[in-house]
């Protein structure tokens, strides 16, 4: 009985933060776009900032030129990504960062918030999981939006 009511509670919480708990929220693109914020999440662009740029987490830099500086062997696999906030809407944005595969089923950069059943040959700790959490793709779309 404490154990169900438990459960109950757990589940209720993480409905209510909009994200399963490996961190996954489902989303849904309307054209080149994902309007919403996952999970209703807020983004943070510092914390963005330092997601893109940490190669275990979004290592965005493997293949893309970062306006940052003091980093070094920055990617050119993917366009530069400066001034990205001028010209996208945040809606593209976030889908970029989501599932790139929607723009081009033949990208190379992977689907960072894909649907898991999506998903291939995946390493066992990421098994389930986004490679970024809700919470992530928001920080990171936040501080693409001041690339201006
Ligand atoms: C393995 C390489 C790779 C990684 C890692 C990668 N990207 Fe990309 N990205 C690309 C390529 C290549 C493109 C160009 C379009 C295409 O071929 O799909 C692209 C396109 C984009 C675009 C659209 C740019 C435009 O001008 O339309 C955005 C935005 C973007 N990436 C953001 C990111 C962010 C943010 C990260 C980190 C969370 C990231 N990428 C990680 C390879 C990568």
């Amino acid at each position: 009985m404490a154990c169900a009511l438990f459960l109950l509670l757990a589940l209720a919480s993480s409905r209510f933060a909009g994200a399963d708990e490996a961190g996954y929220a489902s989303w849904r693109a309307r054209g080149f776009e994902i309007p919403e914020p996952l999970g209703g999440r807020k983004g943070d662009p510092a914390r963005g900032r330092a997601i893109a740029s940490d190669g275990a987490r979004g290592n965005c830099l493997a293949c893309h030129r970062l306006p940052l500086e003091g980093l070094e062997a920055q990617g050119d696999l993917g366009p530069p990504l400066a001034g990205i906030g001028a010209r996208q809407t945040v809606g593209m944005l976030r889908l970029h960062v989501v599932d790139q595969s929607r723009f081009n089923p033949d990208t190379v950069m992977p689907g960072f918030h894909r649907r898991p059943e999506r998903l291939h040959r995946v390493g066992k700790p990421w098994r389930g999981r986004p490679f970024l959490t809700a919470q992530q793709i928001e920080d990171v779309v936040a501080w693409l939006a001041t690339l201006k």
